[in-house]
């Protein structure tokens, strides 16, 4: 009997040492320290032996039992560490694979647009300026010839944040920003900058976009001069073969105003679907600065004389990129944005 207890705990051991897979460490648990394993059949060939020696050999066997089951659990625990270990070094960083190239971001399309523009304006003598977003009424409206309660102020809802201080609905309050320090000296600017509207979102129309304000105010300005910067900038923009239409139209700070036509990039005047059939394409509102103005901004209307004009950028992007709808720009799409640069 004691050489059967020797000789299995040999065994044991032996082959638990062998066991380096989960499968057989537990084949190894079942086949020796299970209910039905040896070391219970060793247990029960106590009977078979002399009374006298029944206690200790099975004090012997207890003892390999406990052996066996401290063995059992530190095999264990070394097959788990070694299993972390072996685990780690597959997850190492292989340095030779080529790495994930950092997105460096790029310039969103209205960014692309206005820094044409500045610098078609630039090239034609204009500084650029920028004024406040968040703007008073007395700019927004009464120093543009709008009084309050005046009916065209309903083309320009807005966001107030006081009753008197709003969102700006338009660039034009840049011009009296222009116009004041500089008076009464000659001056060319534009003013590119965001604008609010209190309106429906749709394709066309969004609740906040870009203008780029146009202001000359010198002795002589005249409205061909007018006509000869706009048509210089469509060329520029949209190709040296454009040509420009002014059809008359109304804003309370030009006297006379009208709306700029460009022939249209697509048919070339013969009518299309983004034309809507006309040849035409609406680009800008423009004027001769109003006598009022001039004189808010601190200038002799009977001395000098001002040509203004303003366009949205996006709308010009849309014609050049063929977007038809406005609501692509400030969705914060991908997609969208990134097939500009
Ligand atoms: N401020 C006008 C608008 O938002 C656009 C405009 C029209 C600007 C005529 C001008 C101008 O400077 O002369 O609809």
């Amino acid at each position: 009997m004691e050489d059967k207890i020797r000789a299995l705990s040999d065994r044991a051991l032996e082959e638990l040492e062998k066991a380096d897979t989960a499968e057989a460490l537990e084949a190894w648990r079942l086949s020796y320290l299970s209910r039905k394993g040896e070391l219970n059949s060793l247990m029960s060939g106590l009977r078979d032996a002399a009374p006298e020696d029944r206690p200790r050999l099975g004090q012997e066997i207890n003892r390999l039992k406990v052996s066996l089951q401290e063995g059992f659990t530190a095999r264990q625990e070394r097959f788990e560490e070694e299993r972390r270990s072996r685990a780690v070094s597959a997850e190492q960083v292989d340095v030779t694979l080529p790495g994930i190239p950092p997105s460096p971001g790029r310039l969103h399309l209205t960014t692309l647009t206005l820094r044409k523009i500045c610098r078609i304006f630039h090239g034609m003598g204009f500084e650029v300026l920028e004024s406040p977003e968040v703007e008073s009424d007395e700019y927004n409206f009464e120093m543009l010839n709008m009084p309050p309660h005046h009916p065209a102020r309903d083309m320009w809802d807005t966001f107030y944040l006081t009753e008197s201080v709003l969102l700006r609905t338009h660039t034009s309050p840049g011009q009296i920003h222009a116009m004041l320090p500089a008076s009464p000296k000659p001056l060319r600017v534009i003013l590119p900058g965001r604008c609010y509207r209190y309106e429906a979102v749709t394709a066309r129309s969004e609740f906040m976009f870009y203008q780029v304000e146009g202001l000359a105010v010198g002795p002589h300005i005249t409205l061909s001069h007018l006509k000869g910067v706009l048509e210089t900038f469509a060329r520029q923009m949209f190709g040296e073969e454009r040509t420009i239409r002014f059809r008359g139209s109304y804003f309370p700070f030009t006297e006379p105003s009208v709306e700029v036509d460009m022939d249209c990039i697509l048919c070339h005047g013969r009518g299309c679907r983004i034309c809507k059939g006309t040849g035409w394409l609406e680009i800008a509102g423009a004027g001769m600065v109003h006598p009022k103005v001039l004189e808010n901004g601190g200038y002799d209307p009977k001395e000098h004389s001002g040509l203004a004009f303003g366009m949205g950028p996006e709308r010009i992007a849309m014609l050049i990129n063929r977007v038809d709808d406005i609501r692509y720009f400030y969705s914060n799409d991908l997609r969208f944005l990134s097939q500009y640069s």
